[in-house]
């Protein structure tokens, strides 16, 4: 049996994930969305809505369900194109669950115990879940199943892609060259964006219900203003692009400007070479941050007047996922010495 490549050999294929859990934030869209979009023509993609993995942690069942829909109209209202990529649901497509087991088999825990993501998630927890630990081999599987190429992700994945390239390497050294090892796509600028209220923390969905945390993809345009308008800066005043900790609030400003209006750095300190202090660096930053926000605002709501086709949308990109990871599990399940059924 030889490796299945993708089906498209001329463009790349592409996986990503993203969680029904809390609030989707600019740091979700700047980091991850907004690449999938632009990339949607060039590569093949598949994106997921990894309600598996958001039960890791305490959750409830009534949000998560309603959060799963509204994460599906976000992802639409960004411009995710179903006729160009297959957006799903994880547990509408089995395979993902059965895969994990078979890769649980062949990664030793004490590669999962030395996450730092399972560290800082589990520390101080009285009880934490068997899936929270298993988490980042769940996350191998959804890649590896696909033959991804590539993974569009924030830095916060970088070291969840580098285990899924160990554990494929490992399964393939054992049993036969079955997977393609992936590559992290990271964003240059906006791989990490910086919470508002304290640019030393990774602005995150989990701290979004906090006020001027996160902007969120569906805040009105005047709470957007009201939160980058609050961000912690410093007490000086050049608006310059540094790696400086002590300038990290007007650093991640700068940041999420360039991202969004495109533009090269020197252009981007050009643009505020005339302000006049970091009032002036915020409104215009909120004003970028509004615009960029508004149409997907609109758009989302149209989308949530129609559940039923947002429903149907997903069960189409579920049965175009499985085109691709069941013949994959098939093989897996081959390799390791499985009697498939007759
Ligand atoms: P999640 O749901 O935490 O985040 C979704 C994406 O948003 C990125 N991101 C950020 N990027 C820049 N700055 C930030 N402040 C920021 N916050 C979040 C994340 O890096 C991510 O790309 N484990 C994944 C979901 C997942 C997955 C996968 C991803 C499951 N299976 C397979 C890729 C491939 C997660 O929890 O993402």
């Amino acid at each position: 049996m030889t490796v299945q490549e993708p089906h498209d050999t001329i463009r790349r294929r592409v996986f990503s994930g993203v969680q029904p859990s809390g609030d989707p934030q600019l740091g979700n869209y700047i980091g991850a969305f907004k690449q999938w979009v632009e990339n949607q023509d060039a590569k093949e993609n598949f994106f997921c809505i990894v309600d598996l993995h958001a039960i890791t942690v305490d959750f409830d069942p009534d949000a998560l369900r309603r959060q799963t829909r509204e994460l599906a109209a976000i992802l639409f209202a960004c411009g995710i194109d179903p006729d160009k990529s297959t957006l799903f649901v994880q547990s509408h497509v089995t395979t993902h669950a059965e895969g994990c087991w078979i890769l649980n088999c062949v990664t030793p825990v004490s590669w999962l115990e030395r996450m730092t993501q399972y560290k800082d998630k589990s520390t101080g927890q009285e009880s934490v879940s068997t899936g929270l630990l298993d988490y980042p081999v769940l996350m191998a599987g959804d890649i590896l199943m696909y033959s991804a190429h590539e993974v569009p992700v924030g830095d916060d994945q970088r070291q969840h892609v580098e285990l899924t390239r160990d554990i494929g390497g490992r399964f393939n050294r054992l049993f036969g060259e079955t997977f393609v090892l992936p590559e992290a796509i990271i964003p240059e600028v906006g791989g990490r964006v910086m919470g508002l209220n304290d640019p030393n923390v990774k602005m995150s969905k989990s701290y979004s219900h906090i006020r001027g945390h996160a902007v969120r993809l569906l805040d009105e345009p005047k709470e957007i203003q009201r939160s980058i308008m609050r961000a912690v800066t410093d007490s000086g005043n050049e608006i310059l692009f540094s790696e400086d900790p002590e300038k990290a609030g007007v650093n991640n400003l700068l940041g999420i400007y360039k991202v969004i209006t495109d533009k090269a750095e020197r252009d981007v300190e050009r643009d505020f070479a005339d302000a006049r202090g970091y009032g002036d660096l915020k409104r215009r930053v909120a004003e970028v941050v509004i615009e960029e926000l508004r149409p997907i605002r609109e758009r989302y709501y149209e989308l949530m007047d129609d559940v039923a086709e947002l429903d149907r949308l997903m069960a189409v990109g579920a049965d175009q996922a499985r085109e691709v990871s069941e013949p994959k599990l098939e093989e897996m399940k081959h390799r390791v010495g499985f009697v498939l059924p007759g």
